[in-house]
Order: structure tokens, then sequence, then C-alpha cells
């Protein structure tokens, strides 16, 4: 297994581009199955979740052409498969993103049934429980979600109880071939779900309320290919943000805007931070100083996001002052606190709320990476700490941050790989 080694040392400064956003990528390449003609894809982050959905579709046979810049031609017409295998889903659990555009195109799926993780228990009921009100039929047998549809979907009205970008994706994507309307009510409005539904009104279909946690869908007999280009990735926009805060450094970041994370930039003012941006970068600059540390409660879209949790708690470890950070997303995502505080931080963990006293700087140490953001925190801690940390497992940080060593080379790390 791969490892990194971070000489901790001064202020981040210089220039990167940010990538195509992950968690918008990942379901657009899932609807790609509903096109009934190729269909063309730009700016794919270059990262190995992306690389698993793409060879999750390559294994039902799907034709995938992919060039060197990134983007991906999709043709769904040689499709061979209806099952995504055990060993691809218990890789990435955004696997399960298939189930509704498979069931919705070809009338049957068969997704391996994704299990809890780190971070929590991420159970799929809400995903299974709004595809059977469409009137799918549904059994899980031998670890696999059967779903099966006899002729097309149907449209409904759907609550969804608690606020999932994963299931309003799933059943997003299959209520746009479903027959008649569909409501998602309660649905996510993390910027991922708009993203994606922009792709698919690009591909035919009928959407209103896109943005709005109400999600009206007129359900179209089929849908066309078109060129879609994936938005900027905001939570590796935020966590170059925070590690320039962090230390006390001057960062600018090209190929993404400020309106994709007002509530992280929001914060980081707070800090301390100094921001700047145009239409299509950002930039932070401590002015040499210490950040402040600050309080903030994780919560769907618009609120502050749980994926920039972990990089906020470790620019708390080493900022002025107390800085209360609440997790309600995830049951189990303070872990990382436990190899911050190894690395003399001083976090008390009360539930889920985590008080961060700011220590001036953190001691390296060979540190675990238990989930993808939480292994940002621990290289953000790498950053500020006296001596080398090595960072173990970081399989997790290739899954969501594209070329994470070398943009941090960019910005005057020290930092290097260590193969296994
Ligand atoms: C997505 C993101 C992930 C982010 C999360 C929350 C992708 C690929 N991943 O994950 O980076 O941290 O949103 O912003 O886009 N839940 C249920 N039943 C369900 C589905 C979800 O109870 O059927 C619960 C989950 O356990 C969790 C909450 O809903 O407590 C939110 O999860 P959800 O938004 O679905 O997360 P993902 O889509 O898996």
């Amino acid at each position: 297994m791969d490892k990194l080694i971070i000489k901790g040392g001064g202020p981040l400064s210089g220039e990167i581009r940010i990538s195509g956003s992950k968690n918008s990528a990942l379901p657009i390449l899932a609807a790609t199955m509903l096109s009934e003609t190729p269909i063309q894809i730009g700016n794919l982050p270059h990262l190995n979740d992306i690389t698993t959905m793409l060879a999750l579709l390559r294994s039902m046979g799907l034709a995938v052409t992919l060039n060197e810049k990134m983007s991906v031609e999709i043709d769904a017409n040689t499709i061979t498969e209806y099952t995504a295998p055990y060993e691809l889903v218990k890789t990435m659990r955004a696997s399960i993103l298939v189930l509704g555009p498979m069931l919705a195109r070809y009338g049957r799926a068969n997704v391996s049934f994704p299990g809890g993780c780190a971070i929590g228990s991420r159970p799929v009921d809400i995903h299974l429980r709004g595809l059977e009100a469409m009137g799918a039929v549904i059994e899980v047998d031998e670890g696999y979600i059967r779903a099966r549809s006899h002729g097309r979907l149907k449209g409904a009205h759907i609550f969804m109880d608690t606020v999932t970008v994963g299931a309003t994706e799933n059943l997003l994507m299959a209520a746009v071939l479903a027959e008649g309307e569909t409501v998602l009510e309660n649905a996510a409005r993390e910027l991922e779900v708009v993203d994606l539904a922009h792709c698919l009104c690009a591909m035919g279909a009928h959407i209103e309320g896109i943005g709005t946690d109400k999600l009206v869908i007129q359900g179209v007999k089929s849908l066309k290919g078109c060129e879609y280009h994936i938005m900027p990735d905001r939570i590796e926009t935020g966590t170059f943000l925070t590690a320039a805060a962090a230390t006390r450094g001057h960062v600018k970041l090209k190929d993404t805007h400020p309106g994709i994370l007002e509530s992280v930039l929001i914060k980081l003012e707070e800090a301390g931070a100094h921001i700047s941006f145009g239409d299509n970068w950002i930039s932070l600059d401590m002015k040499g100083n210490r950040p402040k540390a600050v309080s903030l409660k994780t919560a769907p879209y618009p609120a502050f996001p749980t994926d920039m949790q972990a990089q906020f708690t470790a620019m708390n470890a080493v900022s002025e002052g107390t800085g209360t950070v609440v997790e309600t997303i995830f049951e189990n995502r303070l872990i990382q606190i436990h190899e911050l505080n190894r690395m003399g931080a001083n976090i008390r963990l009360e539930g889920n709320t985590a008080i961060v006293t700011g220590v001036e700087r953190l001691k390296a140490a060979p540190v675990m990476a238990t989930d993808l953001r939480a292994s940002a925190s621990l290289v953000i801690a790498g950053l500020v700490a006296d001596g080398d940390t090595l960072v173990d497992r970081i399989y997790h940080i290739d899954r969501g941050y594209e070329c994470i060593e070398e943009k941090l080379q960019l910005l005057g790390v020290n930092i290097r790989r260590v193969p296994s």
C-alpha cells in the first residue's frame, strides 16, 4: 500500500487547477446508461473511483472510450450484463447509482448490496422504497439487490424522510424514463444533484424544480446523447483552501468558482482568510496570520458539507482559540481526531461533537487514513507538523483527490509518495 511522507513546513503558496467533481461524475457516468445514442462526458477527474465506475460500466458490456483529456464517450447499446458485482461495489459504494438507471432503461438490475463503511452504516432503504413506489419488484438475495420492472416504471409521489444525495440521484435517474409524473419531495439540493439534473435535461429529460427540495419529473420514452462538462469539485476546492488557511498561506485555485462553496468560504473568512475571486478562480490569503478556530455544524446543502468537516477539524487543531465541530450526517465521521491527537492536537470528543482547542504546531507521527476526507485532514495535519508525517493507507486519498502530491508540490510542499 502506498504511503505519503510530508515534511511539515511553511505556508502553501502558488497556483493550481481544480479537477472535475468526483461526486458529479459518478452519477452522471451511471446516467449514461439511459441514453439511446452515444454520449460524451468531459472534465472527468483522474481518480480511482472514476476508474472503478468506468470498469463497472465496461463489465456490463457498455462501450467506453476514454481519451487522454479525461473525456469519455459511452455507448450503452452494447450492454450484455445487468449486474454490478460485489468485487466492484465493495470498493465503491457509489456503484449503487447504477440501480435506478439500469432498472428504468432495461427493466432489470442486480446490484451487490453495499455494506457499511468506516464513516457509518449508510443504508440504502430510501433508494429501494422509492423504486418500489415506482412499481419495481425488489428482493435481496445472496447479498444482491435484484430489481425488476414489468414494462416501464410508473411515476409516483415520493417523500424521502431523510435528505439523501444518493437516493435523490437514483430516483431522479429512474423517474426520467418512467411513465407519467414523479414528484421527489425532500430531495437533496447538493450541487452534484443539480449537475446530474442538468445533464439529464441535456439528454432530453423534463425536470422542474432543479436546485430545490421538490423535483417534478415528466417521464419521457427515451433519452439521447449529448456533450456534458462536469462541474468543478467543490470539496477539492475547499480542501486546498483549508490547507492554505491552516498553513497561513496564499493560494490561487483555477477552474473553480466561489458560487459552489459559499458555506465553506464564510467559515474560512471567519477564520481570518482574505478571499478574492473571479468567474473561474478563487484565491485565499492569510497574510501570514494564524487562523482563528471556528465552530460549525454539518448539514445537507446549502449548509456546511460533511465532506469538509475533517479538514476544518485539522485546521482548528492549529488555530487560535477553541472551535466546536458538530457532525450530523454520518454517525462515525469524527474518527480522525484520534490520529490528530496522536500528533499533539487537543481535541475532545463528546458524542457527535469535537471540541478542538488549537495548539501552535502539531508533531509528526505515522498515521493511518480511515476514509477519504479523514485522510485529507491527516495531510493537512502533516503540513503543520514539525518533522516528517507518514500517512498510511492513502488509497483512500486516491479515490477522491487527483494528483494530490503533485498539486501540493506545486504549492511548495515537500511531499512524496512511497510505493509499497
Ligand atoms: C454522498 C456523497 C458523500 C457525502 C454524502 C453527504 C457521493 C458519491 N457521495 O454520499 O461524499 O458525504 O453524500 O453529503 O456523492 N441514508 C439513509 N437511507 C438511505 C440513504 C441514505 O438513511 O437509503 C442516510 C445516510 O446513512 C446518511 C444520510 O442519509 O446518514 C445522507 O447520506 P447520503 O446523502 O445518501 O450520502 P451518499 O449519497 O451515500
